[in-house]
């Protein structure tokens, strides 16, 4: 496997956003982000119109984490089970890993590495991976 893993994560519109009619263009199809373009979509003369409706990423892991009763929701542990013991497992051995989050303002990055009092994120159960994962600092 690559030493390099990206992961891509969906968060819900913020309040704002829904107050000003926005509307998620993302899906996650497995590891596969599509993007849809409305601009097209939308086109009522879209004849001869070359440019793709839905342009597709693939990534490592992909995480939907719009709604939580979603079946496919990715909450903060899954994220942490994918990613925070990877880097336990991987610091165990004795590599130097590094995991950052990478995104425009208002994202996610702060949400997903460092979460909320409610919902803690990947840095805080990383720090306290040996209760959290106790195997993975055992190996
Ligand atoms: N997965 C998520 N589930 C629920 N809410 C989220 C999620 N990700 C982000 N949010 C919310 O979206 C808002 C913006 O997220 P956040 O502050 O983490 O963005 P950021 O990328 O750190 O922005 P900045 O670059 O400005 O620091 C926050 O109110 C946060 O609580
Ligand atoms: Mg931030």
């Amino acid at each position: 496997m690559a030493n390099v893993r990206v992961a891509v994560r969906v968060r819900p519109l913020s309040q704002r956003e829904t107050k000003e009619g926005g509307r998620i263009i993302v899906e996650i199809d497995g590891k596969v982000a599509k993007i849809r373009n409305l601009k097209v979509d939308s086109r009522s003369d879209g004849f001869g119109d070359t440019r793709e409706k839905v342009v597709a990423f693939g990534f490592d892991y992909c995480y939907w984490s719009v709604n939580p009763e979603d079946p496919q929701y990715a909450s903060q542990d899954v994220v942490f089970q994918d990613l925070g013991t990877e880097v336990l497992n991987g610091a165990a051995k004795g590599y130097n890993i590094c995991l950052f989050a990478y995104g425009q303002t208002g994202s996610g990055k702060t949400y997903t590495m460092l979460g909320t009092p409610a919902s803690v994120g990947l840095t805080p159960r990383i720090c306290e991976g040996e209760r959290m994962c106790p195997a993975a600092i055992l190996l």
